[in-house]
């Protein structure tokens, strides 16, 4: 059992550690539902709510620290967030993302930083970008037993070369290529797929022509599961939001009303009360 305070969700404390196989295994049947997590204490929110796979995105780049964009992350970046997630021990699975260029240059260093990601900061599986591409890099990380999941559509790190946040695969041309990047991510042998970013229609079909799960950002509801950014949904990034995600809850709100309230007694002399003295 998991300590009182982490008992958020109805299944959560008693649910058996998730894997890679399991979430293969999810192809078709109950929907997979993801959501990030940049550290301990989010995680462990995450995994008290039974989410099946909490993801270290490369997001927390945009979220965390502040940049315009994920393609200033660094490998370091992301062993240090990913350790911190993993220390939480979530029954979820952990994936980390390898940040820009650290996969799509050359097979040694995709598996040097892969490896980084597992053996130094306890990642249970790797996510990169990119499809026919990388398809030679997804299959010599599954050889060396470190599982993988894909991404493609609107894969933020090619910012710069769609020209901005762009939904692809709009026209037909296009759709054929997010199939194929996306049948490339298959064939390297990964266990799952986030789509992102594509025309809903785009990301059923897919969904329907792949064996394995498809998990998707603004891909439309016809895909085996559904990730979301924590910041996102929380209403946490004020930046900007993009259509596809969904406000839970204005935590923003609340946290600032709280910061006010305490404020306001720290001035007039209510905080600290007795209660909080020795
Ligand atoms: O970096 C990230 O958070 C992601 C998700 C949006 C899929 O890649």
């Amino acid at each position: 059992m998991g300590a009182p305070s982490a008992s958020y969700g109805p299944d959560a404390d008693e649910r058996k550690k998730v894997t890679a196989t399991d979430i293969l295994s999810r192809k078709r049947g109950k929907k997979i539902v993801s959501v990030t997590a940049y550290d301990y204490s989010t995680a462990k929110l995450v995994d008290s709510a039974g989410i099946d796979i909490v993801l270290v995105g490369d997001s927390l780049g945009m979220v965390v620290l502040g940049y315009p964009d994920t393609t200033r992350v660094t490998m370091d970046d992301m062993v240090h967030h990913t350790a911190a997630v993993a220390r939480a021990w979530p029954k979820a699975l952990v994936v980390a993302d390898l940040p820009f260029l650290a996969a799509g240059v050359s097979v040694r260093d995709t598996i040097g930083n892969a490896g980084r990601l597992v053996r130094e900061a306890g990642a249970e599986a790797v996510k990169l970008e990119g499809g026919m591409r990388v398809r030679d890099e997804i299959r010599a990380l599954v050889d060396c037993q470190i599982p993988v999941m894909g991404h493609v559509g609107l894969t933020p790190q090619s910012i710069h070369a769609f020209g901005g946040f762009k939904v692809q695969g709009r026209t037909q041309e296009a759709a054929e290529q997010v199939l194929r990047d996306a049948v490339a991510v298959q064939e390297g042998g990964a266990f799952a797929v986030v789509l992102e970013g594509i025309p809903s229609r785009l990301g059923e079909r897919i969904t329907r022509e792949l064996a394995i799960p498809t998990i998707g950002i603004g891909a439309g509801p016809g895909c085996d599961g559904q990730v979301l950014v924590f910041h996102d949904m929380l209403h946490l990034f004020l930046d900007f939001t993009p259509k596809f995600t969904k406000s839970y809850v204005e935590v923003g709100d609340s946290i600032r009303a709280a910061l006010v309230d305490f404020r306001e007694e720290v001035r007039d002399g209510q905080f600290p009360a007795a209660e909080h003295c020795y």
